[in-house]
């Protein structure tokens, strides 16, 4: 089923190497703390095998020099010699989920449901190269992506890291992610992690972290499939994920996780746990390790309690309660994966090939991104064929999203709930600056306040959500779940999205600004930014085109590109839209 990826050499390698650990060293590279929680010289003292930056964790002042520092650092740390430590080199992770987005200056690509949208499995891969090329520029060996969720529930905040509701698409994408981002091990690819095995897209309500209440046949049907071609083309991990399947957490799910992933799929890499998510299997943080470890998690990401967790496992392993053999079993898939992947191989981050180059939001990668930003537009309404725009025309540009790179780029930028303001996404354009740098009349009023019937000849307004990720961008309509009352997650404590998915409710400023504008006569083009498709019937009734851009990452210039007729409008619905009184299916653009 699964691509081997244990060969002879690596095997070997890797025997050699495991019998000469001690039971400490063992644990240790089970053990992936978060950054902020660790110095180099804890890595060398507790024989840390990984270590994570979580969403927007970063050293320094975020520039690609600081990153290369920081895991120069760790990884001198990981390859010290000492008597009781054989040197095992450290492999640092990320969310590069779409670009490296958390690093100040990358290029940033469309979130996932956008390039569902461009049904182009080609521009994948060729995504997902860039993405490791700007990885490996900043040291790093390994991104938590790609997300293979199919999002059943567009409530859920995760909605935008999926690329549509229809696993055939998803499935369509995720070998050619894989290929695009480990390069087969070659030097210029990274360590992928397909995520979060199982059911993430499958919760009730879409409740992030909840419960997947499907009959195992649906299961693997939904949300097992994509997960079969990036095993095929050798993805090195797989994260465990938050949610349940019909009350029983993934995290401590034996049969999911061992019997189905490992077994019978024969997945030959590693297990990472999600963030902390070991912890929610139970009340008592020593049983939750066990039941993880048992379950078949074989490396845990912590944030702050890791000293906490390797004291657990080592306890453990000597009264018993977590076989050593299982013990064995996941240092041999982690160091199987570092030596497949050639971590043993590459000098200390400082001084390999990719560190050493200046492609971070090169301009040949920010092309690829504007490409994905035009084939990711999806035309759902034209009167009077009012598109393209002629951009001699005089142009009124408003709405909150229209010059706002923060939020065009969504969560998982910059800062784990994404960023407000052009500031921080350095490079690439807004909407506006796109439409700015063609048409020679266009004038910006984000209220609409300044709209003149003598002025203007037609206006782009862009509406739409603010960044969010996680449980803070789901939809709790009331009644329903009381906000922040679940048990089941961190994210639980914390304020979800909104009530409703109609944007008129959960952003009655977008309709004014229309409305601002409309009532002097002049044609509205609306542009929607947005995580997920929401219910925009009235917006409609006030416009004569409509546009979903979904979350279109660094390179807003692609959307005049469209706009103006210098490329066709190609992207169709990767999940079909809501309705009050219309409606889209999936596969819909005109
Ligand atoms: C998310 C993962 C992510 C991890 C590390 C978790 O909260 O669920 O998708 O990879 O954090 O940032």
């Amino acid at each position: 089923m699964t691509a081997t990826l244990a060969n002879r050499e690596t095997t070997a390698y890797v025997e050699s190497l495991l019998a000469r650990l001690t039971l400490e060293q063992k644990v240790g590279q089970m053990i992936q703390p978060e950054r902020m929680a660790i110095t180099p010289d804890e890595v060398a003292e507790y024989h840390i095998g990984s270590v994570l930056s979580g969403g927007g964790s970063a050293p320094g002042a975020n520039t690609a020099a600081d990153w290369i520092a920081m895991n120069d650092a760790y990884w001198m740390a990981s390859m010290r010699d000492a008597p009781n430590r054989v040197p095992i080199p450290l492999l640092y992770g990320v969310d590069a989920v779409h670009g490296h987005a958390n690093v100040l200056g990358a290029t940033v690509f469309p979130h996932n449901i956008g390039l569902g949208a461009t049904r182009d499995p080609d521009l994948m891969e060729r995504i997902a190269q860039i993405t490791a090329r700007e990885v490996l520029a900043t040291g790093v060996d390994w991104t938590f992506a790609p997300t293979l969720a199919v999002a059943k529930h567009i409530y859920w905040g995760r909605t935008y890291e999926s690329f549509s509701d229809d696993p055939h698409l998803v499935s369509s994408y995720a070998g050619a992610l894989v290929r695009g981002l480990q390069q087969e091990c070659g030097r210029g690819g990274v360590v992928a992690c397909a995520k979060h095995w199982v059911g993430d897209g499958g919760t009730t309500n879409g409740r992030d972290q909840g419960n997947t209440a499907i009959s195992e046949e649906e299961l693997e049907r939904t949300h097992m499939a994509p997960y079969l071609p990036a095993l095929q083309e050798g993805v090195l991990t797989v994260m465990a994920s938050f949610n349940s399947w019909n009350g029983v957490k993934c995290h401590g799910n034996r049969y999911l996780l061992t019997e189905v992933l490992k077994e019978r799929l024969g997945f030959g890499g590693f297990v990472i746990s999600d963030w902390d998510g070991v912890d929610y299997l139970s009340d008592d943080p020593a049983e939750a390790m066990a039941m993880a470890a048992n379950a078949g998690v074989d490396m845990f990401m912590v944030s702050v309690e890791w000293k906490r967790c390797i004291t657990h496992l080592l306890d453990h392993v000597r009264t018993g309660v977590v076989p050593m053999s299982r013990i064995d079993d996941a240092v041999r898939r982690i160091l199987t994966v570092k030596h497949r992947y050639g971590l043993f191989d590459r000098p200390r981050p400082a001084e390999r090939y990719w560190s050493s180059q200046d492609c971070l939001g090169a301009p040949e990668h920010r092309e690829v991104a504007r490409e994905a930003v035009r084939k990711s537009l999806v035309l759902l309404q034209n009167t009077n064929n009012i598109l393209p725009l002629d951009r001699t025309a005089r142009l009124l540009v408003a709405g909150k999203n229209a010059d706002n790179r923060g939020h065009q780029c969504g969560g998982f930028t910059v800062a784990w709930q994404g960023t407000n303001g052009n500031e921080q996404i350095i490079g690439g354009t807004s909407i506006w600056e796109g439409i700015k740098a063609v048409a020679p009349h266009a004038q910006l009023s984000v209220d609409g306040s300044a709209a003149n019937a003598s002025a203007h000849d037609v206006a782009i307004v862009v509406i739409g959500e603010r960044p969010y990720a996680e449980g803070m961008g789901d939809i709790r309509p009331a009644g329903l779940v009381a906000p922040g009352s679940s048990p089941e997650g961190r994210t639980a404590k914390l304020d979800a999205y909104g009530q409703t998915i109609e944007l008129a409710v959960l952003h009655p400023e977008d309709l004014a600004t229309i409305r601002a504008i409309t009532r002097h006569g002049i044609p509205v083009v609306a542009v929607l930014v947005s995580g997920r498709p929401l219910i925009v019937d009235t917006e409609l009734t006030e416009t004569k085109a409509f546009v979903a851009a979904w979350l279109p990452g660094s390179e807003g210039q692609g959307v005049a590109d469209v706009l103006f007729g210098d490329h066709a409008f190609t992207g169709v619905l990767p999940f079909a839209w809501p309705h009050i009184t219309t409606r889209w299916p999936r596969g819909y653009g005109l």
